[in-house]
């Protein structure tokens, strides 16, 4: 045996605790650096194909071979523009705030839109985390701008925020008055801060109506939620409770308990009512005991799809559930949040779900749904996706820094 043979074989006890503490600090610091090494690769690609030309292109999935850009209207325009804003915060590189502030200010007149509800995701996303990590001056106007257009929408016979118009698309072909969808609870943020920018307390105010009725009439006994609820403007009454995106009306559309789990986080955490928290640990408690909750906790896209274990799975869900799970683990100091969350962070982070990269069309993660009953983007790469995860990985980051994962 040669001596440096010899060596070798006495150090391999050394190694292996090396690789053990190496696997197991992958939970860790590694898989978050590991992950932002990648993004830079993908999100960097994507940026770079986004900006091609004369204008500044919003991408919002990869199909077919193309990437699918939307207009700056539609409910998913404000997660790219989060999207550098979050690389900008994982990495500290000014470059990724450079190209961040230009992909939010494409974005500038969606202050004024009043014909949707998702307003709060497209500008909070985009100017609010632009605001947060930069301050940068007019950005708070924006946002409450925005507040002040998404509040026409409040309805006070129901006390909540009608999400959709019903005259036109096909939510027109629907009989629906005045619906309302779980997604909504995502829109309160904005409000939320809006009032703290503005000390003008009637966001809030909406916010927490809106938050209240929802809590009362989209959950069922065993704490899932209905997608759609449809009120009655001139009495507040319930007409019906329903789906559009989800599998049946009474099934668990996997995303819509997400928006529940992360909406009701946050709602706590601006309120500190404790009833809020306590909906989302229902939410929690509701999917980890779900007998179709797949082992790597990457749910299909509705609980109750009738093909499982043959249905897509939706990654979008999965981030955005992670996401929700670390700040609850902070709310609630119950650390099995975050192992959860972390096993979430995990999964995503195979080959199963994260993209090889120079594929995928610079997307970091694939298989997310977007609607099955509309055949939309079925099993492919979603912006918000990749938002919520890089939002998880910030999360993570700052509870094993011991700070707040919100900041
Ligand atoms: N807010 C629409 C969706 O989650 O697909």
């Amino acid at each position: 045996m040669k001596p440096s043979e010899t060596t070798n074989f006495r150090l391999l006890p050394a190694l292996a605790i090396a690789a053990a503490a190496l696997f197991s600090c992958k939970a860790g610091p590694d898989i978050i650096r590991d992950n932002v090494e990648n993004a830079e690769i993908q999100i960097g690609a994507l940026m770079n194909a986004s900006e091609e030309g004369d204008t500044i292109r919003i991408p919002s999935s990869f199909q077919d071979g193309k990437i699918v850009y939307v207009p700056t209207d539609d409910w998913v325009s404000g997660f790219f523009a989060g999207t550098l804003w979050y690389m900008y915060e994982l990495t500290g590189d000014e470059n990724w705030a450079d190209h961040a502030r230009k992909h939010t200010e494409v974005l500038d007149t969606i202050q004024y839109l009043t014909w949707h509800h998702d307003v709060g995701f497209m500008i909070y996303d985009s100017y609010g985390n632009g605001l947060r990590l930069k301050n940068i001056e007019g950005y708070k106007d924006v946002c409450v701008n925005t507040a002040k257009s998404l509040s026409t929408r409040f309805r006070p016979k129901a006390g909540v925020l009608q999400s959709w118009n019903t005259d036109r698309g096909w939510q027109a072909e629907r009989g629906w008055e005045c619906p309302v969808i779980i997604d909504n609870m995502m829109n309160l943020e904005l409000l939320f801060k809006a009032t703290e920018f503005s000390g003008d307390s009637t966001y809030a105010k909406i916010a927490i109506s809106h938050a209240d009725k929802t809590l009362e009439n989209h959950f069922r006994p065993d704490w899932s939620c209905y997608h759609v609820v449809d009120y009655d403007l001139n009495t507040g009454e319930v007409r019906r409770k329903c789906t559009a995106q989800g599998y049946a009306d009474e099934s668990a559309w996997a995303r819509g308990q997400a928006w529940a789990l992360y909406g009701y986080a946050v709602a706590y955490r601006f309120t500190h009512d404790k009833k809020y928290l306590d909906l989302s640990e229902h939410v929690a408690d509701f999917l980890f005991n779900s007998p179709t909750m797949p082992e790597d906790l990457v749910p299909y896209w509705d609980f109750n799809a009738p093909g499982i274990p043959d249905e897509p799975r939706d990654a979008s869900s999965a981030a955005v559930i992670a996401s929700g799970l670390y700040e609850m683990s902070y709310h609630t100091g119950n650390n099995e949040y975050k192992e959860k969350a972390d096993k979430i962070i995990e999964s995503l982070s195979t080959p199963a779900y994260r993209a090889a990269q120079g594929t995928n069309g610079g997307f970091i993660l694939m298989h997310s749904v977007g609607s099955i009953p509309h055949g939309s983007s079925i099993d492919v790469p979603l912006n918000y996706a990749d938002y919520y995860f890089l939002e998880a990985l910030i999360r993570k980051q700052n509870i094993e820094k011991g700070l707040p994962p919100v900041k």
